[in-house]
């Protein structure tokens, strides 16, 4: 395929009180090898050459691991593929001649910080307020070895892990409901016998904090599990209202 020439329509929005609008620019000489965010570059460029602002966007690992880069394309988190990052979309995804939208996270819970950036502080808050064990790190750590954990709740468990707090399962819900992120947090603890000395406190603390942030109710659509790139199960909803309804018959 040869180069492509796009025409991008991207939300610019100076802060968060700003009213916000989309605008339209020309990217052209685009290779079908670059991922996205290589082309959001040509395009800052080119508006750093003509001394304009260029769009503020999040980045970090760009391989998929940092949970940095929301955006939405198309009207999709992560764009049109799934199981990826925007990172790790090509633009091989486009065809010459294509309109592509480009937008932030949408939630309030989510403000924007700056055209496609948004604050995400709130899942890290939610993290602080039980996504953690405590370990005795005197010098006396048992061997990890001395725990054994079955093969199935250890595979779950690593399932769960894997979730990089990108916010798409936010964005992309009706009600922008946290549960999928919050239930991957509490299920990577729930599953292992680390995580049973403060799981009743852990679950009643996160779902609390959740709650305190804004993020909305789930009503079962799904919709989050289809745009998770890490492809987090809707099992992990149901495990934290489990442990949730465990924490308060425990009282
Ligand atoms: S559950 Fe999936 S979509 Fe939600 S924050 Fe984690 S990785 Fe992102
Ligand atoms: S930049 Fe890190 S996941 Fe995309």
């Amino acid at each position: 395929m040869s180069n492509m020439n796009l025409t991008l329509k991207i939300w610019r929005q100076n802060g968060p009180d700003d009213k916000g609008k989309m605008v339209e620019y020309k990217v052209s000489d685009i290779s079908e090898h670059m991922s996205f965010l290589e082309m959001m570059d040509v395009l800052n460029e080119q508006l750093i050459a003509k001394g304009e602002d260029p769009v503020a966007f999040d980045h970090d690992c760009r391989e998929g691991i940092c949970g940095m880069c929301s955006m939405f394309i198309n009207g999709e988190a992560h764009g049109p593929d799934r199981a990826i990052t925007t990172c790790q979309l090509h633009m091989r995804t486009f065809n010459d001649g294509d309109t592509i939208y480009i937008e932030p996270w949408r939630a309030k819970a989510f403000p924007v910080i700056k055209d496609l950036m948004v604050d995400r502080s709130a899942f890290d808050r939610i993290q602080h307020a039980g996504g953690y064990i405590s370990v005795n790190t005197s010098g006396n750590t048992q061997d990890a070895n001395a725990l054994p954990i079955a093969k199935a709740a250890a595979d779950e468990a690593m399932d769960a892990a894997t979730c990089i707090g990108c916010g798409a399962c936010v964005a992309t819900c009706k009600n922008s409901s946290a549960m999928l992120f919050v239930g991957a947090k509490v299920s990577q603890y729930a599953l292992l016998p680390q995580g049973q000395v403060e799981a009743a406190e852990r679950v009643k603390n996160m779902v609390e904090q959740m709650d305190l942030e804004g993020f909305g109710n789930c009503t079962n659509t799904g919709a989050c599990e289809v745009e998770c790139p890490k492809g987090i199960s809707l099992e992990n909803i149901a495990r934290m209202n489990r442990e949730l309804f465990k924490s308060m018959v425990a009282g």
